[in-house]
């Protein structure tokens, strides 16, 4: 193993996901509810992009000038290929942290965001970020951190430490990533069969255990197989932040912002008492069991006054995003599965019914008759976006400018879907984000884009495709083996997606 990857698992490719929370508008809502002014939007900068997947599609789906770093060099170079691709002046490097954090030419963000990185490089590249935090990231800046964090991580931490040891001490010499985490977790194993005293004391790990097994190898190999892996508690990270002078702006998991889903009454009578913000949000963790957190932090919080915060929420636009009848009217929560209720959301949804573009100041006014609060609005609109129902919409120049790059972009990753079924996003110029497009559909995309306007077109051109990739149709959890069969089903498809998927991704700007 070469040595620029510092203890950090390089062997594996990490995977190719696409998040979400990384999109720099998705911050807006979250900061808008807690009062705080939002950032400008000129420049953006992501840390240990991964694949690249994410930085290139917010790259593309807006006018942003971002840049971001990887030290895998074999994940820069997909990473760049995207980049070239989309030709939206994304600058990716395959720098380390150190040497990207200490370079001169880069230009002061607006935003800087690290997804999956805090937990797992040492405390020397935590500082480099602090201290790249503290230098790049404007005045009125927002940074996004996730990370692992306690207490949801104190069982599991010995456990995840075994199997690291494991890996390091008892793998033969030159034994490769892979076969070291099996070797590991067959370790593992025969001594959870011993029923050893740490497992009867902790009765959940087994269980967690069983599930870890089953994950993707890639996954786990940068999951719990580095030399660093700290889950953090929230006051810490906090403390460290402090140095680069961020504010804790708030969560950026959405259902977080609505205690109902949450937090037991008694829980929320309990953290109402705690005044000191972050020490509130450390208790929080306990009450919730947080394993792994996603939050915005502000450089020079500014408080709205209430005016202009009201201004700026009834300014935001949004668009529903799947259809109507599809909708499933139930949230996720800490505590479970939560009904939403029909006579509150129903409204909402029947006046975004039609994919186009409102803002929340609009669908207040169409609902005045219902008396909805803003804050209602804002809480039924926070909890739609988190279901993935609905999402916020970017301004018409930005989707104009966008509008070239993703379909560059996007032309780009529907040729990869010849080859690959692994990338799952295509770039909205709308939502200046990815939407999830799973592999048939974008198929299908392919040949309408290509001029085949007809359901049974898209099969004829998609149907030679899949037996190239040996790839065969399944119905009611069944494989379909006949060609009958096969072509029966991928009719089936191909006319849902003329008629349920096509307007939602005419409506996203992901096809005219
Ligand atoms: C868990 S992955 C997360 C990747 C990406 N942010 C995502 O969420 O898909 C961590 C990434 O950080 C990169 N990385 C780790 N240590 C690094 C360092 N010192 N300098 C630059 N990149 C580093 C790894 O190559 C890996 O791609």
């Amino acid at each position: 193993m070469s040595n620029w990857n510092a203890g950090y698992v390089a062997e594996v490719a990490y995977t190719y996901g696409y998040y979400e929370e990384l999109n720099p508008l998705r911050l807006q809502l979250p900061l808008l509810a807690a009062g705080l002014a939002l950032p400008a939007h000129g420049t953006a900068c992501e840390l240990g992009f991964g694949q690249g997947v994410s930085v290139n599609i917010h790259a593309a789906a807006s006018s942003t000038r971002w840049f971001g770093n990887d030290f895998n060099p074999a994940q820069v170079a997909f990473a760049q290929e995207l980049a070239g691709a989309a030709g939206a002046g994304a600058q990716l490097s395959d720098e380390s942290f150190e040497q990207f954090c200490q370079r001169d030419d880069l230009p002061d963000f607006d935003y800087i965001a690290l997804h999956g990185i805090w937990s797992w490089v040492s405390e020397e590249n935590r500082a480099l970020i602090v201290d790249f935090l503290h230098r790049k990231l404007k005045v009125g800046g927002v940074a996004y951190i996730s990370y692992n964090t306690q207490p949801g991580w104190a069982a599991m931490m010995p456990l995840r430490d075994l199997l690291s040891e494991h890996s390091r001490v008892m793998a033969a010499p030159g034994v490769g990533v892979l076969s070291r985490i099996e070797g590991a977790i067959d370790f593992v194993e025969r001594m959870i069969a011993t029923q050893p005293r740490y497992m009867l004391a902790n009765p959940l790990l087994a269980d967690r255990f069983d599930k870890l097994k089953a994950l993707d190898r890639n996954y786990v190999a940068h999951e719990y197989f580095n030399m660093d892996w700290q889950p953090m508690a929230f006051s810490r990270a906090a403390a460290l932040l402090v140095e680069a002078k961020l504010d804790f702006a708030g969560s950026a998991t959405y259902t977080d912002h609505v205690d109902m889903l949450n937090l037991t009454a008694e829980h929320q009578q309990f953290l109402a008492d705690i005044p000191d913000p972050i020490f509130r949000e450390t208790t929080r963790a306990f009450l919730v069991n947080q394993q792994f957190r996603k939050d915005y932090w502000v450089k020079g919080a500014r408080k709205l006054t209430p005016f202009a915060q009201a201004k700026a929420l009834r300014a935001v636009r949004v668009l529903l995003l799947t259809p109507r009848d599809e909708v499933v009217l139930s949230v996720h929560g800490v505590l479970g599965d939560a009904d939403m209720d029909e006579l509150v959301y129903g409204p909402v949804l029947d006046l975004l019914f039609d994919h186009r573009v409102r803002t929340i100041g609009e669908l207040e006014q169409a609902l005045a008759e219902r008396e909805v609060s803003l804050a209602a609005l804002l809480q039924i609109i926070m909890i739609l976006i988190s279901k993935g129902s609905v999402n916020a919409v970017q301004d018409e120049v930005e989707i104009a400018a966008a509008r070239p790059q993703t379909e560059r972009l996007n032309r780009h990753l529907l040729e990869l879907a010849l080859e690959r079924v692994d990338l799952n996003t295509l770039a909205s110029p709308v939502t200046g984000g990815g939407i999830f497009v799973p592999h048939l559909q974008q198929l299908f995309l392919r040949a309408k884009l290509q001029g085949w306007q007809l359901p049974e077109e898209w099969v004829r051109e998609v149907w030679p495709v899949l037996q190239r990739m040996n790839r065969l149709l399944s119905k009611d959890g069944q494989v379909l083996l006949t060609e009958d069969e096969n072509l029966a089903e991928l009719y089936r498809a191909a006319q849902q997606f003329a008629e349920r998927g096509l307007p939602v991704l005419q409506a996203v700007g992901i096809i005219g």
